[in-house]
């Protein structure tokens, strides 16, 4: 299962990519709001340049509810980026399966995101989208058994006939990312600070601890032919 990082800040997103840990970026407007002081496009750009010697994916969400409106802004910014990796994320609706059939159509890579159903993703991977993204946490809020969601759409694109991976974001556990996997998602999305929990254990500490007690220096000057 590949993890994305979901973050537009630079430093962690290079840190991650470094680590060669993520598959690719998530952003969202709100973090674009939060960071990109009123520029987007020039704050993408920066993003782009640290994962463009990679090829990794970035996913950027268009910034309206107005489907024609959708359509400029995604060539829009895939003018702006010329990026290979660009996915433009298109929130899932039946005005929005429009726009997801035409950009598909362009040749823009999409993922219909915002899916709280497992019908809204399989209609959104029919209508041509690369990626589907399910809302985890969202869902759990509303009791929805988020789980089982994941484990629908990923059997239900196993017989679609196009490729179509699907996500989960709004992942808040370390617990739902290892149910994700064992439900069959392709890929998580997550926030740096679960990014590095997901790498760590109290106990691999605790184990280390045990460890240092008899740790040696190495013998290796010792050990150098004459
Ligand atoms: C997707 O873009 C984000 O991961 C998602 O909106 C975060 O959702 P949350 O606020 O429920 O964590």
């Amino acid at each position: 299962m590949k993890v994305f990082l979901d973050s537009v800040g630079l430093t962690e997103i290079g840190a991650a990519v470094h680590r060669r840990c993520v598959a690719g970026v998530t952003t969202n407007p709100t973090f674009l709001q939060e960071e990109a002081r009123g520029r987007p496009l020039a704050h993408l750009r920066r993003i782009v340049e640290v994962l463009r010697p990679h090829g990794l994916p970035l996913m950027v969400q268009v910034m309206t509810t107005e489907p024609c409106e959708m359509l400029h802004q995604a060539e829009e910014i895939r003018s702006a980026l010329d990026y290979p990796g660009l996915v433009v994320k298109v929130p899932c609706g039946w005005a929005e399966l429009e726009v997801i059939a035409e950009l598909d159509r362009q040749g823009i890579t999409v993922n219909g995101t915002a899916c709280m159903t497992a019908m809204q993703a399989l209609m959104a991977a029919a209508a041509g989208a690369r990626y589907v993204t399910l809302f985890y946490g969202k869902m759990s809020d509303t009791d929805i058994d988020a789980a089982t969601v994941v484990q629908d759409v990923a059997q239900g694109l196993r017989g679609a006939p196009r490729r179509c991976e699907l996500l989960v974001a709004s992942i808040r556990r370390t617990y739902d990312v290892h149910e994700c996997l064992r439900r069959g998602a392709h890929g998580v999305t997550v926030t740096n600070r679960l990014l590095t929990a997901l790498c760590e254990h109290p106990k691999t500490v605790e184990a280390v601890r045990g460890f240092a007690a008899s740790f040696m220096p190495l013998d290796s000057v010792a050990l150098r032919p004459r």
